[in-house]
């Protein structure tokens, strides 16, 4: 009797503890990357603590270097409180800033650039520009990378893709040097091969001026889609949203294109992703750095074939507060968008939440994941279609002249 109470009793502590151990909840960060693998949204560092940049003009203090992810496949992440998480193996350093991408033959996690400490602490870290996650050997190293340009090292604000033949792209950005002062910016269009671990830099006189906190979006014919973030010419100056920067991977030229439709307000911090219709949708972001303005439209989609903005008509039911340094990826049709900061409140509320956006029927399928919903994927078929939009307005536009006291924020915001 005594050893069956006991049993019970040792039991229930184990699994409490199991529980206790075992249930991971992220907290509230900017500057992560994320990445589908199979049916996992993967998500990478970032740093749950706000930035004081007069302050601490390098350290960041507890920047993360978790990883994890939640399963798709679970259709209870559209109408549950809360997804599953699950950890994955560290980061050997923690990091935001950075960009991910993966290998589609292996699943293997590169993780290139990004601003780099000891993992939760406030102490720069011993740097290399890349690292990899190998799922098989459950870690984390430093590839071997022939001809690696150690310009790209410390390159933050970036966004790389890569194509179906295994070659990474990564445009420009910007890099501090340890001692904090003026960053350098770049307009080199980086080039790694991940079949073959080789490097290339290519210095190309017809490309875009030096820029940062741009999306890179690669559509199947092999162009990759370069919209809003910073130019630094003499200054910094946003990237007006008419004009998308398109890169041919085949041919390795720019071609600029000149975008109409509706007005989009310049940005910095956003997202994009392309759906299944091949249009591009980019979502949040803010005017200046991370504390906000917000900017408007919150989301708009460009058609990759007429180059035309639009901005659909969304029902106002589980629309998000608008986010900037967060992270989005597609999934089947849904794009999922999570963390970063809610653009409206002045960089004073982290988020820790996930949303999801039928990018089909433009509707938010849930609200934030810290309250209860109840709404399932199978009741959002039927609703509001998305509503055609009327070119002429001019409501987006809220570009204001620069400040140059913003080159100060930006630089401390993004590097
Ligand atoms: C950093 O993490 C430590 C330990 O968890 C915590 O005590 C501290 O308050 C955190 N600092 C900030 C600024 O979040
Ligand atoms: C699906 O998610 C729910 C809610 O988070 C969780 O209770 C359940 O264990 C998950 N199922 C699987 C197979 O992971
Ligand atoms: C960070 O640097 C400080 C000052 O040099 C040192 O005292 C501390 O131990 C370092 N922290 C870690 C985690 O290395
Ligand atoms: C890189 O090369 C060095 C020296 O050849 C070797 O010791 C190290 O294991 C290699 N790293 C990886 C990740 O292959
Ligand atoms: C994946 O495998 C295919 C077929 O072996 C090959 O053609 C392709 O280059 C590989 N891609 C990468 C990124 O290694
Ligand atoms: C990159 O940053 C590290 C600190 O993380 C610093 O030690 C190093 O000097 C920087 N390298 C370059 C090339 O700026
Ligand atoms: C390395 O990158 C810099 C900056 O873009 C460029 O000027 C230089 O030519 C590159 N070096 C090589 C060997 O490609
Ligand atoms: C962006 O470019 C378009 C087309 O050239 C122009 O009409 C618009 O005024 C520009 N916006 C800003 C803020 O410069
Ligand atoms: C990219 O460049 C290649 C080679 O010049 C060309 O054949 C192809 O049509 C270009 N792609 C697009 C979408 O313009
Ligand atoms: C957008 O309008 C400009 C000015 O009217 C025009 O030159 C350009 O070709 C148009 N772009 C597209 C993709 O139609
Ligand atoms: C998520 O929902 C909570 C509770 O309604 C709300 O306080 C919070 O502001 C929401 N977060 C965002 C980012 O919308
Ligand atoms: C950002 O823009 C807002 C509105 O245009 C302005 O009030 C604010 O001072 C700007 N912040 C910086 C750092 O430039």
């Amino acid at each position: 009797m005594r050893f069956i109470q006991f049993g019970v009793f040792s039991f229930s502590l184990l699994s409490y503890l199991f529980f206790v151990s075992c249930q991971y909840v992220p907290n509230p960060r900017i500057g992560q990357s994320s990445a589908l693998i199979g049916t996992k949204l993967y998500f990478f560092g970032g740093s749950p603590a706000d930035v004081s940049p007069l302050s601490t003009p390098i350290g960041h203090p507890n920047i993360s270097n978790d990883v994890f992810y939640f399963d798709l496949s679970n259709s209870s992440l559209f109408n549950t409180v809360t997804p599953t998480w699950y950890k994955d193996v560290e980061m050997p350093i923690g990091s935001l800033y950075h960009t991910s991408c993966v290998n589609p033959n292996d699943s293997a996690v590169f993780i290139f650039g990004g601003r780099q400490f000891l993992p939760n602490s406030n102490n720069l870290s011993v740097y290399s520009p890349v690292y990899r996650l190998d799922h098989n050997k459950n870690s984390w190293s430093i590839p071997n990378i022939t001809g690696l340009n150690s310009t790209f090292a410390n390159r933050t604000s970036i966004q790389a893709v890569i194509d179906i033949t295994g070659k990474v792209f990564i445009f420009g950005g910007g890099r501090r040097s340890a001692t904090g002062g003026d960053p350098s910016y770049y307009n080199d269009m980086n080039i790694f091969d991940i079949t073959s671990m080789s490097w290339s830099t290519l210095v190309i006189s017809q490309a875009p001026p030096p820029s940062y906190a741009y999306t890179a979006t690669l559509l199947p014919s092999g162009i990759i889609v370069y919209i809003g973030g910073i130019d630094y010419i003499s200054g910094i100056i946003p990237v007006n949203m008419s004009e998308i920067r398109t890169f041919n991977t085949t041919s390795l030229t720019w071609t600029i294109k000149s975008a109409n439709g509706s007005s989009i307000g310049s940005r910095v911090g956003h997202s994009a992703v392309l759906n299944q219709n091949g249009d591009i949708i980019i979502y949040g972001g803010s005017e200046n750095d991370t504390l906000g303005p917000q900017v408007f439209p919150d989301l708009a989609v460009l058609n990759t074939n007429s180059w035309m903005w639009s901005i659909p008509n969304i029902p106002s039911s589980n629309i998000p507060q608008a986010l900037t340094a967060h992270s989005a990826v597609l999934y089947k049709n849904y794009m999922f968008v999570a963390f970063g900061v809610i653009a409206s409140t002045g960089g004073t509320i982290y988020n820790k939440d996930y949303y999801i956006l039928d990018t089909q029927k433009y509707v938010w399928v849930t609200t934030n994941n810290s309250v209860i919903t109840t709404q399932g994927p199978s009741k959002i078929q039927g609703s509001q279609p998305n509503k055609a939009i009327d070119p002429s307005s001019n409501d987006g536009n809220k570009i204001k002249p620069l400040l140059y006291l913003s080159l100060f924020f930006y630089i401390y915001m993004f590097f």
